[in-house]
């Protein structure tokens, strides 16, 4: 009885915590007004880097897609690092830019892959000195034609540091559009009470000044997720926006992809506080801090009580409990639900990438 007990309390503490959280966030945060300075007339200049490798089968409709934003050519920059792409990614961006003459477009070409890291590291040589904002995106992202003049208008504000917008799944067959829907409530909520400690490599806005001044963090496994993390622990606001939306295709390995980017996101909630620290730029903020504890508890922690739970729950049923194993049937029964199953996939990824970040950190991976 002891044991069904424990793993009573454990999936409690599990689901109970995330859930508590969730509904605080939706109620109480949710649907708050910013509170910052938005500014349509705000119109800086911007750099977009688009790290590629391997993308022939996108890179013309994602140059097309930045083409089209309603954001005054003049006021954009974009730079294309390609790292050493063995099909006709440089190809074709070269092939762009000649039908392409109104926009300023350059390509960096990289002699050997080294990472996108490495690859995003290298374009930030290349932002002109008048630009304000660079907006990091992929290859495979479709921005609506209004994201960059969105996202632009939060900078007005000073204490705005980094803008990330949600992610829709343009062919979800699967439940990915589900998780999402929680994920964005949350990150958004979150932005909304001050920051969020995870952001959306299809796009990131950050502000040039800071990464001038402060650089990006550079462990390996460093994504997305630790850039936008770096500037809340600096002491400026990192916020999913509400209102710009960005479609991107579920491609490839799906479970090989969850578990890469799970790797890198625990990696974020392992490292860019310390690393913020130890390079002295760290700058404490009350309300981020109790964020960041509570999101690096649902990330680092909280998978590892399900799978104690259901360990827990085995061995009580090869012990004979019948309470365990109508416990463990009545978990799977929930399977049916897609919330449920989506939440207990991205346990499973985190606990997985847990493992997996031992020995490799997926700095370069296949598509
Ligand atoms: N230059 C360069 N060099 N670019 C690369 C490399 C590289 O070695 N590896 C990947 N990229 C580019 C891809 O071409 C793409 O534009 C972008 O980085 C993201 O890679 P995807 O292959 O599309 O990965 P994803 O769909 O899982 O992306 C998500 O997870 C990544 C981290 O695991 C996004 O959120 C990414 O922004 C994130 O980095
Ligand atoms: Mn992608």
């Amino acid at each position: 009885m002891l044991l069904e007990l424990l793993a009573l309390v454990l999936a409690g503490i599990h689901f109970g915590v995330p859930l508590i959280y969730y509904l605080y966030l939706k109620s109480r945060c949710l649907n708050k007004s910013w509170n910052i300075k938005i500014e349509e007339i705000y119109k800086p200049k911007v750099t977009i880097v688009l790290p590629t490798y391997n993308e022939a089968e996108f890179i013309w409709q994602r140059l097309d897609n930045i083409y089209a934003q309603d954001y005054p050519k003049e006021l954009m920059e974009v730079v294309v690092v390609d790292s050493a792409s063995e099909d006709r990614t440089a190809d074709l961006v070269k092939k762009w830019i000649s039908e392409h003459n109104n926009i300023d477009l350059k390509l960096i070409e990289e002699p050997v892959r080294k990472g996108k890291l490495s690859a995003v590291l290298e374009s930030l040589k290349y932002v002109s000195s008048e630009s304000s904002i660079v907006i990091f995106t992929d290859a495979d992202a479709l921005w609506e034609p209004n994201a960059l003049r969105k996202a632009t208008m939060y900078f007005a504000d000073p204490t705005i540091g980094a803008v990330t917008s949600s992610i829709v799944y343009s062919n979800d067959k699967t439940f990915e559009n589900t998780y999402r829907d929680y994920y964005n409530t949350v990150r958004i909520a979150e932005s909304k009470i001050y920051s969020t400690p995870v952001h959306n490599g299809p796009f990131l806005a950050i502000r040039t000044e800071l990464l001038r001044k402060f650089g990006l963090p550079v462990f390996p496994g460093s994504d997305d997720s630790s850039f936008g993390s770096y500037i809340a622990l600096l002491g400026f606001r990192a916020i999913q926006a509400d209102d710009i939306a960005v479609k991107e295709p579920v491609r490839g390995s799906q479970f090989r992809r969850k578990v890469r980017r799970a790797q890198h996101l625990l990696l974020n909630f392992l490292k860019t506080k310390q690393y913020a620290k130890k390079i002295g730029v760290y700058e404490s903020t009350e309300t981020f801090e109790k964020i960041w504890k509570i999101e690096w508890w649902l990330h680092v922690v909280n998978p590892w009580l399900l799978i104690t739970c259901i360990i827990v729950l085995l061995i009580s049923v090869s012990c004979g409990s019948f309470a365990a194993l109508i416990i463990l049937g009545m978990g799977l029964m929930f399977l049916t639900l897609k919330t449920y199953r989506a939440w207990i996939l991205q346990q499973l990824y985190l606990v997985i990438a847990a493992v997996r970040n031992l020995w490799t950190k997926e700095t370069l991976w296949s598509k």
